[in-house]
């Protein structure tokens, strides 16, 4: 509990630096589990950080059911940023709705067109942005930090969560009764589109539901890439 207290009060103290040094700054909010952490600590503690998420298109119902019930419990309004509609329409016409699934490259181009480009349009004019990333999540976040500079976005980034752990998430959303995407409770411990993330089974890796046709080194969708590399525009 105390532990808890101390992780709540350090994760305050990024966010008011990020505030001071840093204004204006925006959280990329997801809706799961750590997202939602910074959801209710932002609305207590920082309300002038802004939040957006990046719909895809392809999000589960459950996502916009608590995009919804965000909307109802919190006072700073949660932005929503859609893909090009012209881009969809012609990766759709060449690709099919779901031509991701036909190679790592499509796989790759539908999540720039409807996250990453988003993404660049939801970061414009801000100095600073805030994710929900863990280092636990996978090995590609073992190497990041608090705060850095995102050369790619032009901008500092700042990861407030980077070392919670799962328990602690849980702790705390169960501690507050914070609202929280109910597929968690059906096995998904990390979620995204619903067409690319499916359960898991007790005692596999956490991101093992994403994108699980692929291998493990594939595994983002380009967000967090740093250099991202050339990805075929369609
Ligand atoms: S991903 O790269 O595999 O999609 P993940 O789901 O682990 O990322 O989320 C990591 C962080 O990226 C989240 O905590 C959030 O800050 C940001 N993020 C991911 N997806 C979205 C989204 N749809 N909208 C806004 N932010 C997102
Ligand atoms: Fe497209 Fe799947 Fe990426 Fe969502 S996760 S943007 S549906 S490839």
């Amino acid at each position: 509990m105390i532990e808890l207290q101390k992780k709540i009060d350090q994760v305050c103290s990024v966010l008011a630096n990020a505030v001071h040094d840093y204004a204006p700054v925006i959280f990329a909010n997801s809706l799961g589990a750590e997202d939602m952490v910074l959801t209710d600590l932002i609305n207590k503690y920082q309300p002038s950080i802004e939040m957006f998420s990046l719909d895809t298109g392809r999000l589960p119902q459950e996502t916009y059911d608590l995009m919804q019930k965000v909307r109802a419990h919190y006072s700073v309004p949660l932005k929503i940023f859609f893909p090009a509609t012209q881009t969809v329409e012609k990766y759709v016409a060449l690709n099919g709705v779901n031509g991701f699934y036909d190679s790592v490259e499509l796989r790759k181009s539908c999540c720039h067109m409807r996250k990453v480009e988003p993404l660049s349009r939801a970061l414009a004019g801000k100095r600073a942005w805030i994710t929900g990333m863990r280092r636990e999540q996978a090995a590609t976040r073992g190497v990041l930090q608090v705060s850095g500079l995102d050369a790619d976005n032009g901008l500092q980034k700042f990861n407030p969560l980077l070392d919670w752990s799962n328990a602690d998430v849980w702790k705390y959303l169960k501690q507050y009764e914070v609202p929280y995407n109910e597929l968690h409770d059906r096995f998904y411990p990390s979620i995204g589109c619903a067409p690319c993330t499916r359960a898991i089974t007790p005692g596999e890796d956490i991101r093992s539901g994403r994108w699980w046709w692929e291998n493990a080194q594939n595994k983002e969708c380009g967000l967090h890439v740093n250099k991202i590399s050339p990805i075929k525009q369609v």
